[in-house]
């Protein structure tokens, strides 16, 4: 790490093609100072943090034999009650594809600084689970968990239910159906994550938004909320969102690249 003389923190990275060839990150001192001296740290993620691992997005998703339906038809309660054995065969996929790849640089730049700071909230609109896999603790699922199912009828999580061949299968307590546990079209996020979140984007002093294009509501209100109450806003993101200009650090770039370079820059280890 080399401090430059215009108050930039100069971070040596390896050159590679997601980085357009970079070996330099130059983080602003200030945003070091800021890190160091924060007392709770709240981080937004979106779906450009396992982006690295090779995750696409939900609309990236609907490739090949998906390619036909709307989101509508694959993720809306309707969609499943109309045909839930094809909302769960999209899902299954989903799931395999997460299953194949692992978390990336980003995610567990992010559990190491959780360990920096005394209190850190996760807060993730993504359904992958690669957070918690990375080391993060606590997260909070705004969008629920590919990897978790529930009952349709009850909304409660099951662990294990027996399986009979049905596609999806039973719920062992009611009978219903099962359902992954995510939120679909028209649902209400989980009240108690959001509440979460919102609570920690109202007391943080640092705010974090990364990978996201801060379009989707709520999650995209939680940056101005946090900015409402007086915190600093930070966004990674290699493009331009409408949060960019409102910031009080942009640091463009892919997150996998910058995390890990900002928290050496923040907490060098010896
Ligand atoms: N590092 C950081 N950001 C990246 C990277 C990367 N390597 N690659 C892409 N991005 C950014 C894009 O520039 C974009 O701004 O990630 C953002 C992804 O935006 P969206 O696809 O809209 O994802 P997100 O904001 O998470 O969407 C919210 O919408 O599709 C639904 O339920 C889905 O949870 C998702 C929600």
């Amino acid at each position: 790490m080399d401090a430059d003389k215009a108050g930039f923190c100069v971070i040596r990275i390896r050159p590679c093609l997601k980085n357009r060839g970079r070996n330099v990150i130059q983080i602003p001192i200030d945003l070091i100072q800021l890190l160091r001296a924060a007392k709770h740290i709240a981080v937004l993620t979106g779906a450009g943090v396992s982006a690295e691992s090779g995750v696409p997005t939900f609309r990236d998703a609907q490739t090949g034999l998906w390619a036909k339906y709307r989101p509508e038809d694959l993720a809306s309660p309707d969609a499943f009650r109309r045909n839930p054995r094809l909302v769960w065969d999209w899902y299954a996929w989903r799931r395999d594809i997460v299953d194949r790849v692992k978390p990336n640089a980003g995610h567990y730049a992010l559990a190491e600084m959780a360990r920096h700071v005394s209190s850190f909230t996760l807060i993730t609109q993504n359904v992958d689970g690669f957070h918690q896999q990375a080391g993060s603790e606590n997260v909070v699922e705004l969008h629920g968990n590919l990897r978790r199912v529930k009952c349709f009828r009850e909304e409660v999580v099951i662990d294990e239910w027996l399986d009979a061949g049905e596609v999806p299968p039973r719920c062992p307590r009611c009978g219903d159906h099962l359902r992954p546990d995510v939120v679909w079209f028209g649902e209400r996020l989980p009240p108690a994550a959001l509440q979460a979140a919102i609570d920690a984007a109202a007391v943080c002093d640092v705010f974090f938004s990364i990978g996201t294009s801060g379009l989707v509501e709520p999650a995209a209100s939680l940056p101005r909320v946090a900015m409402e109450h007086g915190a600093k806003v930070i966004e990674i993101n290699p493009t331009i969102t409408p949060l960019t200009p409102l910031v009080s650090f942009a640091l463009s770039g892919p997150s996998g690249v910058v995390l890990p370079a900002l928290v050496q820059a923040a907490w060098p280890s010896r």
